[in-house]
């Protein structure tokens, strides 16, 4: 299923961020040898090549790396609407190398008011309108710009408009989302715009979007408090759900500090819950007590899968902590160094753990959410990395007459449901304003000592597989530094560790199990983006889909 996509996307991948490196590094050597700083501008991954290219040139046109970070990541909710938009949300994080500071925006989407538990009891797949949250993407970038934007938010706003105005072609992931979900009851607003005339749009097919160039033109209080609120609201209602003007108008960001870990010289900065980013500092943990590095690697990957298994039993347990104070406990006795030690005791050096060998409860936690990646690290001494979403591939599937396709982020929270016989999280049951647990992990890596050391922003697409995909890069990053080799796995090339599978789905638990866990193919193929910095380089790091190994 994945393999066409693999063929079909890698070697654009690589020809692109081949090219951006060879171009960036000539750039930054610049920088230190003090010459003609007019060309400086920096580097900018995303999932699409016209949002890197639109993003690159914010920079070179002076915006800040917040401004290139927020121009491409509303242009990947154009060309990729299946992933992320303005009926989402997302976090981003921003670390300032000269204040050694870092800020997370949490603008992930929120319950509307009058939702309550029960109306989803033993559904497993409530009524559109009901997996509608809040949407919380336009808000949370201009909180961003108003932190950090050097151009006007117009001015910005305005470049991705032009993309969903003037057309684009449809990517591969694009049209192989809509043959996914071609099949299911949709409106004929969205089977108007992507299914035209029965026929499912396909790679290379060129899509215009002028209903939301005029949403994105239109400006913030038009989608919070003016008629595109009213849009979205009447869609939700006239498909079951509860969601209110009020609810939108009432939106609010969050900009909190990250949690930290340390690794070698390194302090890892992730999200804290609802993201479940924190569940990779217990993994990071677990796998100081190994030494990984004089180990076969059959012993490595096992190491490697058995801690990614323990991280995520304990991490699918979190949930917002404005709402359970119960998740500050967790969270604490998670990444103290004594439960890293009584998990690293647990795991079996020769044999696959059993479900539940990690006191895993094996939360139903979303295993299909999409992000769309943007990292950006700019010659303002900024490291943005933003991931945003809808949850599922296309949300909850329902589209305004504006084209704005609403997020399903209600489905990520945890609920009494009989279908799945999961065990339900409690602390991220269904509250009004609550966000639920997600798996968007936007990732900082900065030196503890030395200023000049090596910085790394880093995002991933999948949703839980990204734990594992980028505990992966980090191990590599930091353990190779620590050795001074810098020889980075090469853009578009896979890491040296094979990819492993650690799904929190029983069924694959017991075929992991069955087959004492060998490397298996996952549903979704985990994509990690990200930039290494250091005084002498800049990198872009990106890891195409794994390959199949089933
Ligand atoms: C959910 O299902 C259980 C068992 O089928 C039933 O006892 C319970 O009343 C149901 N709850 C709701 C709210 O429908
Ligand atoms: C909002 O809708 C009203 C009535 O449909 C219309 O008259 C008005 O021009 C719209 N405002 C904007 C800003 O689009
Ligand atoms: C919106 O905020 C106001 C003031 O804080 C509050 O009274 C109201 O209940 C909120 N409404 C919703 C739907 O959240
Ligand atoms: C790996 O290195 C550590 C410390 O350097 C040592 O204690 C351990 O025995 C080594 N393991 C193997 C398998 O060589
Ligand atoms: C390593 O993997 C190979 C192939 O899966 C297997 O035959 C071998 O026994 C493994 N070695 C160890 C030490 O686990
Ligand atoms: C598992 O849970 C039991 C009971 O809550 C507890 O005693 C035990 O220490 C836990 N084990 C681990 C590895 O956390
Ligand atoms: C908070 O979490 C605890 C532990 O899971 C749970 O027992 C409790 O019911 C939760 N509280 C609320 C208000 O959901
Ligand atoms: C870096 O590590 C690789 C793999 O271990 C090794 O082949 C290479 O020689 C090392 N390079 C340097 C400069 O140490």
């Amino acid at each position: 299923m994945n393999s066409s996509r693999q063929d079909t996307l890698t070697p654009l991948y690589v020809i692109s961020i081949t090219f951006a490196i060879g171009v960036t590094i000539a750039l930054i050597l610049n920088i230190y040898l003090r010459e003609s700083p007019v060309f400086v501008t920096g580097v900018l991954v995303s999932d699409h090549e016209r949002c890197t290219a639109l993003g690159q040139r914010v920079l070179s046109d002076h915006g800040s790396s917040v401004d290139a970070a927020i121009a491409a990541a509303l242009c990947l909710g154009v060309v990729h609407p299946h992933v992320s938009g303005v009926g989402g949300g997302g976090i981003m994080m921003v670390h300032d190398i000269q204040k050694k500071e870092t800020r997370v925006i949490n603008f992930q989407g929120t319950a509307p008011k009058t939702l309550t538990q029960e109306m989803l009891h033993n559904l497993s797949e409530p009524k559109a309108g009901l997996q509608v949250g809040v949407p919380g993407m336009l808000r949370g970038l201009h909180r961003a710009h108003r932190l950090y934007g050097s151009l006007s938010w117009e001015d910005v706003v305005s470049r991705a408009a032009a993309v969903a105005r003037e057309g684009f072609s449809v990517s591969f992931s694009l049209s192989e989302a809509i043959s996914k979900v071609k099949g299911e009851p949709l409106s004929p607003l969205f089977r108007d715009l992507f299914i035209p005339g029965g026929q499912s749009l396909h790679s290379g097919s060129f899509l215009r979007m002028p209903g939301l160039a005029r949403v994105l033109e239109a400006g913030l209080s038009n989608v919070y408090d003016g008629n595109l609120s009213q849009e979205m609201v009447d869609m939700v209602r006239v498909n079951g759900g509860v969601l209110s003007r009020e609810d939108i108008s009432n939106y609010s960001v969050e900009v909190e500090g990250p949690v930290e870990g340390l690794c070698n010289d390194f302090i890892i900065q992730v999200p804290a819950p609802p993201s479940a980013a924190t569940a990779l500092l217990l993994a990071i943990n677990i796998l100081k007590g190994f030494h990984l590095n004089n180990n076969t690697a059959n012993q490595t990957y096992h190491w490697i899968t058995e801690t990614m298994k323990a991280a995520l039993a304990v991490g699918s347990g979190l949930g917002d902590p404005n709402y359970n104070t119960s998740v500050t406990e967790l969270l604490t006795h998670m990444l103290s160094t004594r439960q890293a030690d009584v998990l690293r005791q647990r795991i079996e050096h020769t044999r696959a753990s059993l479900h539940g060998w990690y006191n895993s409860t094996a939360h139903s936690l979303q295993t299909e959410l999409h992000a769309g990646q943007v990292v950006v690290m700019g010659s303002d001494d900024l490291l943005v990395s933003v991931a945003s979403s809808l949850s599922r591939l296309f949300g909850s599937r329902l589209i305004t007459q504006s084209g704005i396709l609403l997020n399903s982020l209600i489905l990520d929270f945890s609920w009494p449901n009989k279908a799945t016989g999961q065990q339900m999280n409690q602390r991220n049951g269904i509250q009004p304003g609550k966000r639920p647990l997600t798996s968007l992990m936007p990732i900082i890596v900065v030196p503890v000592w030395d200023e000049c050391g090596i910085y790394t922003a880093l995002s991933s697409s999948g949703g839980l597989q990204s734990l594992s995909a980028i505990t992966q890069v980090l191990i590599i990053a930091l353990s190779q530094d620590q050795e001074k080799n810098y020889t980075f796995p090469p853009a578009g090339l896979r890491p040296q560790f094979q990819p492993i599978e650690v799904l929190v789905d029983q069924r694959r638990i017991q075929d992991l199990h069955e087959k004492s866990h060998i490397f298996h193919r996952a549903k979704w193929n985990s994509d990690v983006q990200g930039i290494l910095r250091s005084k002498d380089f800049i990198k872009a790091i990106a890891i195409p889909p794994l390959p199949d190994l089933s």
